[in-house]
């Protein structure tokens, strides 16, 4: 880590807490690296069922996104229908027939990661019923089901207190036993940067991104603001992937995974694996690019250098002390663009990689420029 990243990052996290002593993060052990996954949200809405999940997985092994890291497969909102006497919840048994022990054994046979959805309120946003009350109960239930990863939303609670709200469902997953990734979902409405690191592994930092280059790039400009409270066990969410979706070009998605790889974010792919384009999957799939959001280190990068109003430079520090830098051009007009090692905080030479040509470019002293294409990318690993 460079000096003046590590200094950024001492007075960002000074600046974010308010300068209070906070409580110690959260070691439960997982999401030492940013989660990878698959989320039925962004493509399927409420149109989940047990076909659906199987479907996924047995495609995500097939696609290669198994290997490639993509590990936790969850369903999102509508799975639950009711509560039972005893005040257990119950899946949809049309849709999820057998319930979901059965399911969730045969994503863990596949060698793959079950996750599922709740919401910290008294109802879930599609109106099912919430974890309010019934924390222990979920996680218990949860437990026994061999759940992996919960993603709490915020729906249905009005006047609760968040902070105190995930802390009870965080409570309630270390009681049950289970080591099981909690992933909050409060849009960043109540400040999650402040107290998500001492609650869950991942937190929602803004409101839903949409499968369009504005929303995405909205996003981008949103979370990334509190790169410098995110490191091993605990991420910044800027949401689900939409690659692969159908709105944004092939470009433009590869803008999207770049940049969530450079901001260190979960990659939760969000697309209809058993039916993408070879495209779609190279994008998904592409090694060098995960490499970068998965470093060991940990460090989210930041925006760098704004050579002019749309062309941006973004770096982040890696573990072998290189850096990962995404040219980003945001303009309309395709665009050569510069990055130079004093932003860096690099001297002399240093090696060039392009991670989405896969080639190595040779080696800059002081800059490498390089043309982006309009509403795209270049993603290089400059190592001195
Ligand atoms: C909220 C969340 C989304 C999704 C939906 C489901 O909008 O932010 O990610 O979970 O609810 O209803």
């Amino acid at each position: 880590m460079s000096a003046r990243y590590a200094f950024l990052v001492c007075l960002g996290a000074v600046a974010l807490l308010g300068g209070a002593a906070s409580p110690p993060p959260l070691d439960n052990g997982l999401a030492r690296t940013p989660p990878m996954g698959w989320n039925s949200w962004n493509h399927f809405g409420c149109d989940v069922s047990a076909q659906l999940i199987r479907e996924t997985a047995d495609a995500i092994v097939a696609s290669g996104m198994r290997d490639a890291g993509y590990q936790y497969i969850v369903i999102d909102d509508c799975w639950q229908v009711a509560r039972d006497r005893s005040g257990r919840i119950v899946a949809d048994s049309a849709r999820f027939p057998g319930g979901m022990k059965p399911l969730a054994d045969y994503v863990h046979s596949k060698r793959l990661k079950f996750g599922l959805y709740t919401d910290a309120g008294r109802q879930t946003c599609q109106g099912r019923p919430g974890t309010y009350g019934s924390e222990e109960v979920d996680a218990r239930t949860y437990a026994e089901w061999g759940v992996d990863y919960v993603k709490e939303d915020w729906c249905h609670a009005e006047g609760l207190d968040a902070p105190a709200q995930y802390a009870k469902f965080r409570d309630a997953l270390a009681k049950a036993g289970r080591p099981i990734v909690f992933s909050i979902c409060e849009w960043g409405s109540n400040h999650p940067w402040a107290w998500g690191p001492h609650t869950g592994n991942l937190w929602r930092t803004t409101g839903d991104i949409g499968d369009r280059w504005a929303s995405m790039i909205g996003i981008v400009d949103l979370s990334s603001q509190y790169a410098l409270v995110a490191g091993p066990g605990g991420w910044n969410d800027p949401d689900m992937l939409e690659v692969g979706n159908g709105g944004m070009t092939d470009d433009e998605y590869r803008a999207h995974f770049s940049l969530w790889a450079i901001m260190a974010a979960p990659l939760m792919a969000g697309n209809d694996v058993r039916t993408m384009s070879a495209t779609t999957r190279d994008i998904l799939v592409n090694k060098e690019v995960i490499a970068v959001d998965q470093d060991s280190l940990g460090a989210p990068g930041m925006l760098v250098q704004t050579p002019v109003p749309d062309l941006q430079v973004w770096a982040k520090p890696l573990a072998d002390s290189g850096r990962a830098v995404v040219l980003f051009n945001r303009s309309a007009l395709q665009t050569v663009i510069t990055v130079s090692w004093r932003a860096l905080g690099i001297r002399g030479p240093a090696r060039v990689r392009d991670l989405w040509n896969h080639t190595d470019l040779g080696t800059s002293t002081g800059r490498f420029s390089a043309p982006v294409p309009a509403h795209g990318a270049v993603m290089v690993r400059i190592s001195p």
